[in-house]
């Protein structure tokens, strides 16, 4: 059938003893795409990869994957390749007996399953001729072998579960472009699960943000970046993310900050221009790097620097103002004044969400 996605998920709900983990999951993904489910610890991720994976049963909904519907077949019948977060090798095998379990219970013939073996594990970067056992090799190795385990099998889908989680943070960083590399030189539809936001914008085509068993927002790295659906989203994304300040309408023309002080940049982007009513509270989302600070100008809010963190090339200062902590990321060449320092706005008109939906407001500035 033409049109319709590679992997299609539609009403997929799951609950554990009454408690809901997944509540109505749409997704469609399509040929050859690399997509992650990025979202804060027990937001479903796990389960809903499981669910793909045939190792668990959902509640309701259905999966197609190439135009069959999935939903029912075991595992073993769907030809999926999983990379659990704790590689889940096998420790009384050897690596090539490692990879080459998923080819035996295929029936594969020997020779054959063995070239497979070969070229599972050249395509890892891993030497074929490695004849330890896994428990001899450094945790980044381990996982080479687990992704060479479910790549062998040639499989339809790739689902990788938190498959940097172990690795220090060099590795972590090396490892996740080999992925990309791997899945660009295989073509293999991937779907990798995260809580890692940066790990999530450096290798996916597409991010599906998840919260409370929810999709919130399914879009590419950079439409995520500039124009998150939710508050929340804005305040998960980037390094680091959004702040996330209070404000509230005065009235039709003007903002104060909901702790009550008037930034005048701010104050003067009229609240009726968002649709917002006088009185309303919303919330305003301000990108480290696109605040500055600074000792003298107009229209910079007063604010006590409390801590500055190096992180290489920038500097992260963190700023007090009336109660409201923020961050602003400054090159680390610019020399820092203080303690008192003036916060000024950025250039561009700042996201502005509803305080009680958390949805963004489209804003006619
Ligand atoms: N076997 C289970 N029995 C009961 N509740 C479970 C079970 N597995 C998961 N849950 C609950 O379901 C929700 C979703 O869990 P899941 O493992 O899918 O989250 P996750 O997004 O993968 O989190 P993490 O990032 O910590 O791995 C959580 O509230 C979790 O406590
Ligand atoms: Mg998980």
């Amino acid at each position: 059938m033409t049109g319709s996605p590679y992997l299609r998920i539609r009403s997929i709900k799951k609950s554990y003893k009454g408690a809901v983990a997944l509540h109505d999951i749409d997704l469609d993904v399509e040929q050859g795409a690399f997509v992650s489910l990025l979202g804060p610890s027990g937001c479903g991720k796990s389960t809903l990869l499981q669910i793909l994976a045939g190792l668990l049963e959902a509640d309701g909904g259905d999966v197609q994957l190439g135009g069959e519907d999935i939903t029912n077949l075991p595992p073993w019948r769907r030809n999926i390749g999983l990379v659990f977060q704790n590689y889940a090798l096998f420790p009384h095998l050897s690596i090539r007996q490692n990879v080459r379990f998923g080819l035996d219970m295929l029936g594969m013939d020997r020779t054959e399953a063995e070239k497979r073996v070969d070229e599972s594990l050249a395509m890892v970067g891993l030497d074929p001729a490695l004849s330890r056992k896994p428990g001899e090799l450094s945790g980044g190795q381990q996982q080479r072998v687990a992704i060479a385990r479910a790549i062998a099998i040639r499989p339809r889908l790739l689902l990788l579960d938190e498959p940097l989680s172990n690795l220090d943070a060099v590795l972590r960083h090396k490892v996740r472009l080999e992925l990309r590399e791997l899945h660009d030189r295989t073509g293999i539809t991937t779907i990798m699960v995260t809580h890692d936001q940066a790990e999530a914008l450096a290798t996916s085509d597409r991010i599906a943000v998840m919260n409370g068993g929810r999709i919130l927002q399914y879009e590419a790295p950079e439409a995520l970046y500039r124009a998150p659906a939710t508050a929340f989203i804005a305040g998960f994304v980037g390094s680091p993310p959004a702040n996330l300040v209070p404000l509230s309408a005065l009235d039709n023309n003007s903002w104060t900050l909901a702790n009550g002080q008037v930034w005048k940049p701010i104050a003067s982007l009229a609240p009726r221009a968002a649709g917002v009513r006088a009185g309303a509270a919303c919330i305003m989302a301000l990108r480290p790097e696109a605040l500055a600070v600074g000792v003298s100008g107009e229209g910079g809010l007063p604010g006590r620097v409390v801590a500055i963190e190096f992180i290489g090339g920038d500097r992260l200062v963190h700023v007090e103002t009336g109660g409201t902590q923020l961050t602003v990321r400054v090159s680390a060449e610019q020399a820092m004044a203080g303690p008192d320092i003036l916060l000024f706005p950025p250039q561009e008109t700042p996201l502005l969400f509803d305080a009680n939906s958390g949805k963004r407001l489209k804003a006619d500035f």
